[in-house]
């Protein structure tokens, strides 16, 4: 019996609560589609500690739904354990990106964990951030969505030629 190791990979914003949130549920929603779910480890987490243990926000949550991604996870804050438990770590903007690399920095050097911005995968959006909703309209929440859905598919591209 050959046993596959999961492919892990861990989403982080800010607060986790709006972003994140929602880019773990679209990928779980994408891979769902795809039947591979079986084959990954899927979290998201914030470099802030403020929201921690909260649901996502309701914002982000209504949005989600009329696009029927479920949004079920609570907020959690990055540990260093994230760094030896996760082979992706994939950033909102530069700042999550930047607060992300200078802890695992402090942290005992992983090379299982590749941190990386997740507008790297976009094709058709030309953002180089995934912009924060949180202080905006409604209007936000759904723009944050659309430029997920296009580097989240890009990223599951990625992993289909390194993996499968
Ligand atoms: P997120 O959005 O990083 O996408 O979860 C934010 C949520 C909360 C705050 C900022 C951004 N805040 O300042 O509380």
């Amino acid at each position: 019996m050959i046993i596959m190791k999961k492919i892990s990979v861990l989403f982080v914003c800010l607060g986790n609560i709006c972003r994140s949130p929602a880019a773990e549920a679209l990928f779980i929603k994408k891979i769902k589609e795809k039947q591979i779910e079986d084959r990954f480890l899927v979290d998201s987490a914030g470099t802030g500690s403020w929201h921690v243990g909260k649901q996502s926000d309701l914002r982000m949550r209504v949005a989600a739904k009329n696009r029927k991604i479920d949004i079920t996870s609570k907020a959690r804050q990055i540990s260093k354990s994230d760094f030896q438990k996760f082979n992706y770590i994939l950033t909102m903007d530069d700042s999550n990106y930047k607060n992300v690399m200078s802890l695992k920095n402090r942290e005992t050097y992983s090379d299982l964990c590749e941190v990386r911005k997740i507008q790297e995968f976009a094709d058709r959006f030309h953002e180089k951030e995934v912009p924060d909703p949180y202080f905006g309209g409604e209007e936000g929440f759904d723009y944050v969505l659309d430029i997920l859905n296009d580097s989240i598919s890009g990223f599951l591209d990625h992993i289909f030629k390194n993996h499968f």
